[in-house]
């Protein structure tokens, strides 16, 4: 393949689990950077596609690169310098359930690519830093509290502030403002935005929230079927004529993507 500036190339991703080919050959580039919102059925692997650019699983064929450098393929050893430039907001914020949210987030501090620097620092430096990314995901002063005592959006943010504590050169965000309200959904949105003009973050986006993804986005990728069935700017999605795309932003019941048990649903029924 040939070396481009691109931020992260993914290179003809193939992934299965057992029979099953979740994504068919997956191309994508992403400038450093750039916003790539990718959205796509419930079940079409985006959390896949994520995975595999986190290099928490192997592609089945295909390659995933990260300013140039092949990762798919490597050791676990040889993976740590990639990864500590990476924050993963997972789908269902993964906090160490024993640990405060203190320790969560200063957890992503000690571990991130700035270790070495924070190591040696006094813990009310540490401290400074994880009140700074609370109050930055609308949760100032919650440091002692244990995740079962937070609400699921909560939880969320907390994930959010503990990926961002690392000052990553990209972020992962797996369906960042599901589930959350309205309001604190485009706090997020904000926080997405500003993380990136701050600090020149690379981010990937999993969203089903169109209003999300047109206020953010510089690219979008829809997934179908293992493939890529779309990618281009928020422009070109919504002047695209694809009735695949038309129907999954629409959010219509007709057209060519029929519901998991395969019927095609009455004519003219809309969400
Ligand atoms: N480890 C696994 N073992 C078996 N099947 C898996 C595994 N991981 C993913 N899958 C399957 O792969 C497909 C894609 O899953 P994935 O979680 O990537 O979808 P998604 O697009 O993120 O969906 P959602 O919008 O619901 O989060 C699903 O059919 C899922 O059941
Ligand atoms: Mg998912």
């Amino acid at each position: 393949m040939e070396a481009t500036s691109a931020k992260i190339e993914v290179h003809d991703l193939h992934y299965s689990v057992a029979d099953l080919e979740i994504l068919k050959g997956i191309s994508v580039s992403i400038a450093p950077a750039e916003i790539l919102c990718v959205m796509g059925l419930s079940g079409s692997g985006k959390s896949t596609l994520i995975r595999n650019i986190a290099g928490l699983v192997q592609p089945s064929a295909g390659e995933v690169r990260i300013d140039g450098t092949k990762t798919s393929g490597l050791t676990e050893e040889e993976l740590l310098p990639h990864r500590a430039k990476m924050g993963v907001v997972f789908q269902y914020a993964a906090l160490f359930d024993s640990m405060t949210v203190y320790e969560n987030i200063a957890f992503g501090v000690l571990r991130g690519p700035r270790r070495a620097q924070y190591k040696k620092a006094p813990p009310i430096k540490i401290a400074r830093i994880v009140a700074q990314r609370l109050r930055e995901v609308g949760l100032p002063g919650i440091e002692r509290r244990l995740p079962s005592e937070l609400s699921g959006g909560m939880r969320r943010r907390v994930g959010l502030a503990r990926a961002l504590a690392t000052e990553p050169e990209i972020v992962l965000y797996d369906e960042p403002t599901s589930g959350l309200d309205p309001v604190t959904a485009a706090f997020i949105d904000d926080l997405i935005l500003t993380t990136r003009e701050r600090n020149k973050v690379t981010s990937i986006v999993v969203s089903h929230d169109m209003g999300s993804i047109y206020r953010i986005a510089d690219h979008v990728l829809m997934i179908y079927e293992g493939k890529a069935q779309f990618h281009g700017t928020v422009a070109e999605l919504k002047a695209s004529t694809d009735p695949v795309v038309r129907q999954f932003i629409n959010g219509d019941t007709q057209g060519p993507i029929q519901n998991q048990q395969g019927h095609a649903p009455r004519k003219g029924n809309k969400r």
